[in-house]
């Protein structure tokens, strides 16, 4: 999942470029590289490593020019290299690609019995090279490209430049992907919004199968097949400083700090205390619709697959509808039992995950209904759903998820109120209990982040020479113990496991030992008297135990090492405060380790292939 940028206008276009690519490294940062029209061909600047590299390499090789393109990379094919980085040149064509062309193989065989050379092993060299071939043809930069893509299978998100073709980038989309952005004599293309919003607004969203042309005239869009596509733009709700980290060190504490904000938002206008109702009025799946509904399936990956395991509670609490959590990669591939009457729900933060995408693709094929909570707008999941229930976390920059995973859960605390409701399963008074539980949520937030700050700073100090961390729950906090752990191995680099605290005894427990530290969340409800057994055996083993309890506790600090103290919440929204705690600790945990927080290696935002 790679970032990819164009400009064409009448200024300088590196800063455009790279400031661009600035904004879109969370996507890949393995190497990067440009290619700026030049008065006799292009100027390629390329550099393994993170976008400084570059910025360094274009100080000493200066690129001039006012049309170019630009990638930073996430290496799938070829491992992270000068030679691998893009973009890619054939003749007098440059390429930059994201996505993976699954016949590469077949094609480079064919290109080198034409006599064509290779530099590098990427399978996005092969597109320069197919586009060179048409364009050496006499054909134009965009009758070239079409004409190249019809070799080629898989995914890709590609821009493109001919030396004989100057003032014009071409850029085409399937499964990965691209927003043109317009100004006034000049234009932009990105991978995705951040890139833009110092330029513009005003963007359209490509869809698969769709090139676009851009010049200082406009933009036009046109099918494979060459037909003339007409799409206004969309003006896009969010700010270049919301891109920017506010004064804080790190894009994941800003946003672990805006959470609060993002669950207010979320709710904002979807509910009435008064009138005991959730407005969800963007799922239009009637009464007997829902009626109907045999069975959901939830599909996600991640951290959105731990809020779908926090969702199939609330769904089948108040809706009491059979409900089942599947990896959208293992969904996609175990022939699911799936028709007219399942509903199957996506959840994604970036709404371009290429697993995700393509398990709803397979469901909806397979007869589904398809609704989907993603945060980002427009996203493909969100194109390709019935219904679509943005959470408005705002950009999520940090690759570790945190706001939009809070926000995800207040989304589905709400769909399953309305399906609840509208099933009869809730009535009036039910209803607006739940509901009087989700407003004060926020403001608990609130408290609590500012609480534990500190707290889980002293905690990290406590155990920064640990190797190995087991994080326990049960019921609604078993997906939090799995979101604890999977937050600081992906940012710290240390060694955790989530378990299911029963599942301790059935094997787990044999890894406790005094040098292990076991975080449990024990908060009040009806799981406590079972965990706080759980929390006593791993202490019996001389486990150090970091507890999640909730205020008033007195009996958990007895037994626990240190203990974490919560405001009592009911215990479906439970996992909206013990999250918190975990985010912090994991980050704290990072930036005294040293590890890149935003951009933790071997990681990407969104991960766009299979
Ligand atoms: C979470 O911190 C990770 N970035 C990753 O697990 C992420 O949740 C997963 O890739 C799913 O992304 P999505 O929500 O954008 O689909």
């Amino acid at each position: 999942m790679c970032g990819v940028v164009g400009y064409v206008g009448d200024r300088q276009a590196v800063p455009i470029l790279v400031d661009g690519l600035r904004r879109l490294e969370y996507r890949g940062y393995d190497s990067a590289g440009v290619a700026i029209e030049g008065p006799t061909s292009a100027r390629v600047v390329r550099a393994r490593g993170k976008l400084a590299a570059l910025e360094e390499r274009l100080q000493t090789s200066p690129a001039p020019g006012t049309v170019g393109i630009g990638h930073t990379r996430w290496a799938t094919h070829g491992k992270p290299s000068d030679e691998n980085a893009h973009p890619h040149t054939a003749g007098g064509v440059s390429v930059v690609h994201n996505g993976i062309i699954e016949n590469h193989l077949a094609l480079r065989e064919r290109l080198e019995a034409q006599g064509r050379t290779f530099e590098s092993e990427t399978d996005t060299e092969i597109l320069a090279h197919l586009v060179d071939i048409e364009v050496q043809a006499g054909r134009d930069l965009a009758t070239a490209v079409r004409a190249a893509l019809t070799q080629v299978e898989g995914a890709y998100a590609l821009a493109c430049i001919a030396k004989d073709q100057p003032g014009v980038v071409v850029a085409a989309k399937l499964a990965s992907p691209m927003v043109v952005g317009l100004g006034e004599g000049e234009q932009f293309l990105a991978s995705d919004i951040p890139a833009l919003l110092a330029h513009t607004r005003e963007v359209i969203f490509m869809e698969d199968g769709e090139l676009a042309v851009l010049t200082r005239q406009g933009v036009t869009l046109q099918t494979l097949a060459g037909e003339l596509v007409e799409r206004p733009p969309k003006t896009v709700p969010w700010t270049v400083q919301e891109a920017e980290k506010g004064g804080y060190e790190h894009f994941m504490l800003k946003e672990i700090h805006e959470q609060p904000r993002a669950v207010t938002d979320t709710l904002a206008g979807r509910f009435s205390l008064e009138r005991a109702a959730v407005f969800l009025d963007e799922v239009t799946i009637t009464p007997d619709q829902a009626r109907a509904i045999r069975r959901i399936y939830v599909l996600a990956c991640g951290t959105s697959w731990h809020a779908g395991l926090i969702g199939r509670l609330l769904i089948e609490r108040f809706a009491r509808i059979p409900t089942e959590v599947d990896l959208a990669h293992e969904f996609r591939y175990r022939d699911p039992i799936v028709d007219e009457e399942t509903l199957v729900l996506g959840i994604s933060q970036s709404g371009e995950t290429a697993d995700t995408l393509a398990s709803l693709k397979e469901a909806k094929r397979r007869g589904a209904r398809v609704v989907s909570i993603v945060n980002v707008m427009d996203a493909s999941i969100a194109r390709m759903s019935d219904d679509v229930v943005y959470t408005h976390a705002g950009i999520e920059i940090g690759v570790a998820s945190t706001k939009a995973f809070t926000a995800q859960l207040a989304a589905l605390a709400l769909l399953a109120l309305h399906l609840g409701r509208q099933l009869g399963h809730l009535d009036e008074a039910a209803t607006r209990t739940q509901l009087k539980s989700l407003a004060v949520l926020p403001g608990l937030m609130q408290s609590v982040i500012e609480a534990t700050d500190p707290q889980t700073l002293d905690l990290a100090k406590k155990y920064l020479k640990a190797k190995n961390f087991l994080f326990l729950g049960r019921g609604m906090n078993f997906p939090i113990a799995l979101e604890g752990a999977l937050k600081l191995k992906e940012i710290s680099y240390v060694h955790a496991e989530g378990y299911a605290a029963g599942e301790m005894k059935h094997g787990p427990i044999a890894l406790i030992d005094e040098h292990m530290p076991v975080v449990v969340v024990a908060t009040q409800g009806s799981h406590y008297d079972k965990i706080m057994g759980n929390l006593q055996e791993a202490k019996a083993r001389d486990g150090r135990i970091i507890a999640i309890g909730t205020e008033g506790d007195d009996r958990i600090a007895d037994i626990a090492d240190d203990v974490i103290l919560l405001p009592d919440v009911d215990n479906a929204y439970q996992p909206l405060l013990t999250v918190l705690p975990l985010q912090l600790f994991a980050y704290h945990m990072a930036r005294l380790l040293g590890t890149d927080v935003d951009q933790p290696r071997n990681l990407a935002k969104s991960v766009t292939v299979e």
